[in-house]
């Protein structure tokens, strides 16, 4: 399957969409804001371009997108009024993601959003109001996006833990999966599972690495969330559970007679989940950037007044999958399928409060 053609979060506004649900990852990347904008000013301020940088990688539509470009912007405006006293840079915000991406959804509201981001901005600095310009850059990250030394930072959120393919050494010569029991690493799988996933980490995160490390000006940072592991073993359930608790659901399906249990062992995630040693490990491998700060955090619980946490995570691992799942099994199962998954993460989190793993890492250009 290619990836790049076929997955994307789902669009619009709708019930389903990532516009709606995707608030937990924005409870976790606002845990670690604090380190972004810290790294965002840090930056701004050795270097002071009179035009700077910024790009999104794995940008997706909805809230996420275009609030945190707001707070970086506010950030910088502060620090050029208050601390330097020279007028803020124009700001050149480069949003990338997957050419399937709705990048529509964002254009969309960039009229308002320009025009509410500026009101704010003049009541603080009537004069000195600079320009920010919004563009799209379709594309996958693993390889290059952007001229040579055009960016001063990067941030990335919870989108490098997508692989830019399902690794090729999960499947047979015959094309047949060797995963059978699971879609992702799982305790019963062989041990060529995880090495083939590890494999495919490592390729991709060195050519991440590279190719930023082009297209980022010297002093220039990134600043890179995802999801991860706690330890060097992949039997730590919190970076695997959610994987683990769907193929149970689809093992419903099955049982049900909705789905073919080949069908189902055929389905493999390109999803990774790094531990520590890993990341530190390839950044020092590709060696163009220096390791400025490197923490683990554990998101917590998210049930709100009107669902349950199993339902808002149901909702949120569908918004993410639904264009894989649909792809590969047909679009029918999805209903029954995550309304499954929801009653099933709500009763494992009664029995064990599994959170999942993040890592927030800082990287300056050496
Ligand atoms: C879970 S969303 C995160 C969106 C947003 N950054 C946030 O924090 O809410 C992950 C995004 O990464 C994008 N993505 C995954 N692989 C990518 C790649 N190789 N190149 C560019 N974008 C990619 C997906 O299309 C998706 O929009």
């Amino acid at each position: 399957m290619d990836v790049e053609k076929v997955f994307h979060m789902n669009g619009g506004l709708g019930e389903n969409s990532y516009a709606q649900n995707s608030s937990l990852q924005r409870k976790a990347s606002d845990m670690v804001k604090h380190i972004t904008l810290k790294s965002l000013e840090e930056t701004y301020v050795t270097t002071t371009p009179k035009s700077m940088g910024i790009a999104d990688l794995g940008c997706s539509c909805g809230q996420n997108t275009l609030s945190t470009i707001r707070e970086m912007v506010e950030a910088i405006d502060e620090i050029s009024h208050k601390i330097l006293d020279v007028p803020p840079p124009e700001y050149h915000v480069y949003l990338n993601d997957l050419p399937t991406n709705d990048f529509n959804a964002i254009f969309k509201i960039l009229p308002d959003f320009y025009k509410e981001m500026n009101n704010d901005r003049h009541l603080h600095d009537a004069k000195n109001v600079s320009s920010v310009y919004i563009a799209a850059y379709p594309g996958t990250f693993y390889g290059r996006l952007f001229p040579d030394k055009c960016l001063h930072f990067i941030y990335s959120s919870y989108s490098l833990h997508w692989l830019s393919r399902v690794p090729p050494g999960l499947y047979d010569k015959e094309g047949h999966s060797i995963n059978k029991c699971s879609f992702y690493i799982s305790k019963s799988g062989p041990p060529q599972v995880s090495k083939a996933y590890f494999n495919q980490f490592k390729e991709d995160f060195s050519l991440f690495l590279r190719s930023r490390s082009k297209e980022l000006l010297d002093g220039g940072r990134m600043v890179l969330i995802l999801l991860g592991r706690r330890s060097q073993s992949h039997v730590d359930r919190g970076n695997s559970f959610l994987w683990e608790l769907l193929s149970r659901s689809f093992a419903t399906l099955v049982s049900k007679g909705e789905i073919k249990q080949e069908k189902v062992e055929e389905y493999n995630v390109h999803f990774y989940a790094p531990s520590r040693n890993e990341l530190e490990e390839e950044v020092k491998n590709e060696g163009s950037f220096d390791i400025e700060h490197l923490e683990m955090f554990e998101l917590e619980r998210n049930s709100g007044p009107c669902m349950s946490h199993g339902t808002a995570v149901a909702r949120t691992v569908r918004a993410i999958q639904e264009s894989m799942i649909s792809h590969h099994f047909g679009e029918h199962i999805l209903d029954d399928l995550f309304d499954i998954y929801g009653r099933l993460l709500d009763e494992e989190i009664d029995v064990e409060d599994i959170k999942p793993i993040s890592f927030n890492i800082v990287l300056k250009k050496l």
